[in-house]
């Protein structure tokens, strides 16, 4: 059984600036530190929310002098956020450290607790230490185990902390997962570990848990009673660019259904917590899977539908077949497309279905939770059928155009009743003029204040995974050839006619 953190601790203060530390980036030369990692602390450096003599170390296998990381750091932040302003740069590119070694070496350990007592002498790093891992999840043991047998993931003193960020796919099965949290556990304790969600970090996710919990009205309506179903869609226009190698051996289901939609799940599903605390809110997270009803091998084809995208046209472009996407093998069966129906046996949302479906090379990019309302009870418009009355919706977009709309009936005016839908809108665009934040600073400013809220927890994670697995399990025992559909369309027939079945419709953004 997985261990949980300590008991509930005061909630770090928000709004707070970091204590002064040293974060390593453990896979300096790699996609992630490029695209999301710097930008993300450039741009808190930039809004002064980065402490006193932090500085950034990294380390990777590529040789290279502290002036040329710092050059091809400038250049990542140039391409991927905005040109640098030079007199920021210069302050932060003072900021930047590099240590060539390779991470499966003890050296590189031993090269780096030198460095970070010069820069604690020198910078005032003050002996807090943060690891990011930005390399490929095979290499994580190893460096947990260095981590550990070096003394890094024990903090220098009472005083002191250590924290290590860890980015998905957590495991690629329950066996997986469950051996990577034994190993974290071995070196390091659960508030120590900062599993990251990037979904998590959206505004418009955090938003839920607000607009659940801030307001008294909608939550008396946040059950059975009132909710036929709740549809979770996450489409993206995209396919798997260069990422083959990576996506061939994970699919849909690994890569978004065991993370993000099921996070979304649980932030639509769960109870009240009791404060906004890590240990609250994950607890009440986890409840909601323990509460997830398990789906036996036969079931499997009932409560999901797999497809795989074809050669199609999106924004008029023509795009190719995933079997022909490079680093994919041409007979694959990985699925870029997934459906799955789900029920939460708790007092809450017994028998209330949960539709989730993602997918690649669909016709936009939109993130979206629909909750649909049941029908009046009794219909007092005698001469309207009831099929002219819609259900009321509340749709939370949770990108792009974010903010919620609540869809009512109104009367059309005239002299008879005639009903249409109409929708009542809040858009973060016109209601705040702040722009919304990248999900990566907000999660990197959390761990570097120790709030690890908005992060999976360890047991939150063997949940998802225990859920997950015996539908892959049934998968790979089922040989029937993959449904493939257009690139551009909005996924398999099978999706429509599963809901269908059920006597409802996707609603697609
Ligand atoms: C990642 C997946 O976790 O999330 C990608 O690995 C996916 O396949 C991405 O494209 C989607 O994130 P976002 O923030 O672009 O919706």
């Amino acid at each position: 059984m997985y261990s949980l953190e300590a008991p509930v601790k005061a909630a770090p203060q928000r709004g707070r600036i970091p204590d002064p530390c040293a974060m390593v980036t453990l896979g300096a030369s790699g996609d992630l530190t490029h695209r999301k990692l710097i930008p993300a602390l450039y741009k808190l450096f930039k809004s002064q929310l980065l402490p006193e003599g932090f500085s950034l170390i990294g380390i990777s296998r590529t040789p290279e002098t502290d002036e040329s990381f710092r050059s091809k750091m400038k250049e990542a932040v140039g391409a991927y956020f905005e040109p640098p302003d030079p007199e920021v740069w210069s302050r932060f590119e003072k900021t930047l450290f590099y240590l060539p070694g390779n991470v499966d070496s003890p050296d590189v350990y031993r090269e780096l607790i030198e460095l970070f007592s010069k820069l604690d002498k020198e910078r005032g790093c003050c002996g807090n230490r943060l690891f990011y891992l930005a390399v490929s999840p095979q290499l994580y043991p190893t460096i947990i185990e260095h981590l550990g047998k070096s003394g890094l993931s024990c903090p220098l003193s009472e005083k002191n902390w250590s924290r290590i960020i860890i980015e998905k796919p957590f495991g690629h099965d329950l066996n997986s997962a469950h051996a990577l949290n034994d190993k974290i556990v071995q070196y390091f304790k659960e508030d120590q570990v900062y599993r990251i969600d990037h979904f998590l970090g959206k505004e418009t996710v955090q938003n839920i848990l607000a607009f659940r919990f801030a307001n008294s009205i909608f939550e008396p309506i946040w059950n059975r009673q009132y909710i036929d179903h709740v549809q979770v869609t996450v489409a993206e226009s995209l396919g798997i660019e260069n990422r083959g190698g990576y996506y061939d051996s994970a699919g849909a289901l690994r890569d978004m259904v065991q993370n993000h939609l099921l996070q979304l799940v649980c932030t639509i599903g769960m109870e009240p917590p009791v404060a906004f605390t890590a240990t609250s809110v994950r607890d009440e997270k986890t409840k909601v899977l323990q509460a997830l009803r398990p789906i036996k091998p036969e079931e499997v084809n009932r409560v999901t539908v797999r497809g795989q995208y074809g050669d199609g046209v999106i924004d008029g472009k023509q795009v190719q077949a995933y079997r022909k996407e490079k680093n994919v093998k041409p007979d694959s069966r990985t699925e870029t497309y997934v459906l799955l129906k789900l029920f939460i046996d708790n007092w809450r949302w017994a028998d209330v279905p949960f539709y989730l479906r993602t997918g690649k090379h669909l016709p936009k990019r939109a993130t979206e939770i629909t909750i649909q309302f049941k029908r009046t009870p009794h219909l007092v418009f005698a001469r309207v059928p009831e099929k002219h009355i819609d259900p009321n919706l509340l749709i939370l977009h949770i990108q792009p155009d974010e903010g919620i709309t609540l869809r009512f009936e109104a009367k059309v005016p005239g002299p008879d009743i005639h009903l249409q839908p109409v929708n009542m809108k809040f858009q973060y665009g016109s209601s705040f003029t702040k722009p919304v934040e990248e999900a990566y600073e907000r999660l990197l400013l959390d761990t570097l204040i120790g709030d690890a809220t908005l992060f999976a927890r360890g047991d939150w994670i063997e949940a998802a995974w225990g859920f997950i697995t015996p539908i892959l399990e049934a998968w790979e025992n089922d040989r029937t050839p993959i449904p493939v559909y257009a690139s551009g369309t909005w996924g398999p027939s099978e999706a429509d006619v599963l809901l269908a079945e059920d006597k409802r419709k996707w609603r697609n953004p």
